[in-house]
């Protein structure tokens, strides 16, 4: 499994369904600790590496966590351990989002500093800073953050940086705090919506006003509460695109369009063909061939920006537009580790600071190339789609952190992909 072979050239054509979003089920999940002797009931989870090493964590700390079909339970006993272990910690950056609704609910926490990745240091400093804030006393010894406090205070808290995790983490620290507390220039990507959902489910008073404002009242309690997970709007993003880059005629079901509204804007300067179709039960894409893109600037921003987490994906697409088109990265320090491996498919980008100048060729070519990151890998293997001939994508556990299904799913829409295992 640690490697995916596909035989490139073929135009995709049929119907994918998108999967719970990773990026929303995780903060979700974690927002089970603030129950006390209740259950969480979760719909639309997506069966990925990341929801189970969350699952792990919330074993660990004394949940316990079953899978009931599309979904999820949660029973949370009375107590609950205020320890994260160093391996599940180190092992998925987003475990940090235990810090808020711990601290919330036991007063402490213990948990291991979360390592950086192939996309940057990823600290967690606004989280920390909030938290102080709120009367948090924290301390970092030995890669570890010792947080404890009596009671947290409610308190207007305005982040430097619109940063998702911090926004999460102080949204649900704040749920039994004294007081109201707000928060200012907040993420307001759709999964912090979908916590607020959640929280206010569970009784908390959450008011989103989508303006990058977040204002939550402090409660005695919570209770039970049974939620749906979004669609995933990157994961949908990206068989937009894999259909996009392969010439072909396919449609993307359970999306919400709004989510992705920057992704078809950039698309539609782009000259790509695609109708949007909505109805009651369920919102589809529908991709139509065109035979190149045009070249097209952009630059990643927080919701609602073109998201980072689509940008290597797109970048790939342009790498055979009709010219030279511009992609800035603003959100992370380093996400385009991937260029050198497109190069290796006959890719011509270049890379000046923060902006990929990438001068479409007329194709690529199959080779063997390793995935840095989740996003990195899947847009090698949208490259491979595309390409004459054969790729490898190695290092694929990157990839499947993030993709339910991803062979199955492309495989139904008539592409040649297989996993493989040891040296070939
Ligand atoms: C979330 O990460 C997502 N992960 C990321 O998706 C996504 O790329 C990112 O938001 C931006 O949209 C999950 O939701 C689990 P941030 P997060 O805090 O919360 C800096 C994927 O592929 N920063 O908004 O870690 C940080 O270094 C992943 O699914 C600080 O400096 O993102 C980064 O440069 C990748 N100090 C920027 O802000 C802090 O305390 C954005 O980070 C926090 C963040």
């Amino acid at each position: 499994m640690d490697k995916m072979r596909i035989s490139g050239g073929i135009p995709l054509k049929g119907k994918v369904r998108t999967q719970g979003a990773k990026n929303a089920a995780l903060p979700v999940m974690a927002s089970c600790l603030l129950l006390k002797g209740r259950k969480m009931t979760l719909d639309n989870v997506p069966h990925l590496q990341d929801v189970e090493t969350m699952m792990e964590l919330l074993r660990s700390l004394g949940v316990a966590v079953t899978r009931s079909g599309s979904g999820i339970v949660l029973d949370v006993p009375e107590t609950v351990s205020w320890e994260a272990s160093d391996a599940l910690v180190r092992k998925m950056r987003a475990s940090s989002l235990v810090l808020g609704p711990l601290l919330a609910r036991c007063g402490q926490v213990v948990l291991p500093l979360p390592g950086g990745c192939s996309i940057g240091s990823r600290p967690i400093d606004l989280h920390l800073k909030g938290l102080t804030q709120m009367g948090a006393k924290i301390e970092i010894r030995n890669g570890r953050v010792y947080a404890q406090v009596e009671r947290l205070r409610g308190r207007r808290i305005y982040l430097d940086f619109p940063s998702v995790g911090a926004t999460e983490n102080l949204m649900m620290a704040a749920v039994f705090a004294a007081g109201e507390t707000i928060i200012e220039n907040a993420a307001r990507e759709p999964e912090i919506e979908n916590l607020a959902a959640v929280l206010k489910s569970m009784g908390v008073q959450v008011d989103m006003e989508g303006t990058g404002c977040v204002r939550v009242k402090g409660v005695e309690d919570v209770h039970n509460c049974a939620e749906r997970v979004i669609p995933d709007r990157i994961e949908a993003g990206t068989y937009i695109l894999a259909g996009i880059m392969t010439s072909g005629e396919i449609t993307v079901e359970d999306v919400i369009p709004e989510h992705i509204d920057a992704l078809l804007a950039k698309l539609e300067e782009a000259g790509a063909s695609f109708s949007v179709n909505r109805s009651a039960s369920r919102n589809a894409v529908v991709v139509h061939p065109v035979k190149k893109l045009k070249p097209i600037s952009l630059k990643t921003m927080p919701y609602p920006g073109f998201p980072t987490d689509l940008q290597p994906q797109m970048t790939a697409a342009l790498t055979t537009s009709s010219g030279v088109s511009l992609v800035e990265e603003s959100v992370f320090q380093a996400r385009f580790l991937y260029a050198a491996e497109l190069g290796r498919m006959g890719a011509n980008i270049d890379i000046k600071g923060d902006t990929a100048v990438i001068k479409g060729v007329d194709s690529l070519d199959g080779a063997s190339v390793k995935a840095t990151d989740l996003r990195a890998g899947v847009a090698l293997i949208l490259a491979g789609l595309a390409a004459k001939g054969e790729t490898r994508v190695e290092n694929m556990e990157h990839v499947l952190r993030g993709y339910e299904s991803i062979d199955t799913k492309l495989r139904a829409l008539g592409a040649d992909v297989a996993f493989e295992t040891g040296e070939r």
